[in-house]
């Protein structure tokens, strides 16, 4: 049951809420635009993305001020962090003024997950609007495998550059996720992890997911994050370490020498839908409550047709209420051709 409260960080009545599972409403993860300047294959293949697809137009975008008072709204009901996608969200035009807008809600704490390649022109500015840290994709630090990887021709070293300006811009913790696809980029694995060891940057590994419906998945195609551990550890021995928080997504693995941390996120072989906190909103407003979900529920047409911040809370709780998404904890091979929403379309 709902306990309704004025909100201090927010100003918005309403409460917190839990699903049909006992799962409370914790994260936000917003998708400021579908674009990505990457043709990842796993994600976005040229195929499917091609010249004639139809990304979302302007008008259908969520403006700063929507996405910023749907935020408060949602903090009223309990969620803590924000996590800013895309796909790729620094092609989003000043976005620097939405994390201004966002970081001024007091007691997030505010992320970002991008591919890096526009990160060393914007670091600083992100940094000085308010952005605390920083997660970026990077599949390899071999620009032969990276380029096959992202399709775009798109050089590695950029991508490093970019890694340094947030650095040297005092993003922190940054944290890499490198996604492991059999056959394509597992030889990797290792030179990455030796690569950031002792670095002071966190490295994940992530499983390869059956998101959307574009992208093939096979679970031949997926290296099982045991075996990811296994293969580091041979060279450079680990140890499991506690989760920072309940329901962390990535298992922490640390060097039994202390020169630092690696990090496994295996929704694959080990399903963390038990403590799934996460809500999802698309770059046109329409909230997702599990990454594979079917179908989303409009909050821009509330937005624009006038309710009140109430009226939108309630829309949400009602929403969060009835959810009972567990689908890596029962994917099967009759779950994996069911419709779907796009990664680059919910955001990672
Ligand atoms: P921190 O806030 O830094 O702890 O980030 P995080 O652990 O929440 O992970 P992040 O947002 O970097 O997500 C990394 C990857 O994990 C995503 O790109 C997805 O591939 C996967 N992932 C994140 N959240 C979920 C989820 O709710 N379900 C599933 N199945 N995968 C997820
Ligand atoms: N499975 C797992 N992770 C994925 N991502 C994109 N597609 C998939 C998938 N099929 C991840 C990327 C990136 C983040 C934005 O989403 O690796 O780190
Ligand atoms: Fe690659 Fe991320 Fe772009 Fe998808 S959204 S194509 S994973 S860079
Ligand atoms: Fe949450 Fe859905 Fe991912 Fe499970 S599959 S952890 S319910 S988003």
């Amino acid at each position: 049951m709902a306990q309704f409260c004025r909100d201090g960080r927010s100003g918005v009545t309403a409460g917190s809420v839990t699903d049909t599972l006992g799962r409370p409403l914790r994260d936000l993860r917003i998708s400021v635009t579908d674009r990505c300047n990457f043709r990842c294959v796993y994600c976005m293949p040229k195929e499917v993305f091609g010249r004639d697809y139809q990304f979302l137009e302007r008008e259908q975008l969520l403006t700063f001020e929507e996405i910023e008072r749907l935020t408060r709204i949602f903090t009223a009901h309990g969620v803590e962090k924000i996590r800013v996608t895309g796909g790729e969200p620094l092609l989003r035009r000043n976005l620097e003024r939405l994390i201004g807008m966002l970081a001024r809600i007091p007691g997030l704490d505010l992320t970002l997950t991008t591919n890096g390649s526009l990160l060393a022109k914007q670091a600083q500015a992100l940094k000085d609007a308010g952005l605390q840290r920083i997660t970026v994709s990077l599949d390899s630090l071999d620009n032969d495998v990276f380029t096959a990887m992202n399709d775009v021709d798109f050089p590695v070293d950029r991508v490093l550059a970019g890694i340094e300006a947030a650095a040297a811009a005092g993003l922190a913790p940054i944290k890499i996720n490198m996604l492991v696809k059999r056959g394509v980029n597992e030889r990797s694995v290792v030179p990455m992890a030796r690569a950031f060891r002792g670095t002071g940057r966190i490295l994940r590994f992530i499983e390869y997911m059956d998101v959307g419906h574009t992208n093939g998945w096979r679970m031949d195609d997926v290296v099982p994050a045991a075996e990811i551990i296994a293969r580091i550890n041979t060279e450079m021995p680990l140890e499991p370490v506690e989760p920072s928080y309940r329901g962390e997504v990535a298992t922490r693995w640390r060097y039994r020498d202390g020169s630092g941390e690696v990090g496994v996120i295996a929704s694959v072989t080990q399903a963390f839908c038990r403590d799934c906190t996460r809500a999802r909103l698309s770059a046109e407003g329409s909230l997702y409550t599990c990454l594979f979900a079917t179908k989303g529920h409009d909050l821009r047409g509330l937005l624009r047709g006038g309710a009140s911040d109430a009226e939108i809370a309630g829309a949400i709780a009602a929403v969060w209420r009835v959810r009972d998404d567990r689908y890596s904890e029962i994917r099967s091979s009759e779950t994996v051709g069911l419709p779907k929403v796009e990664m680059s379309y919910i955001g990672g």
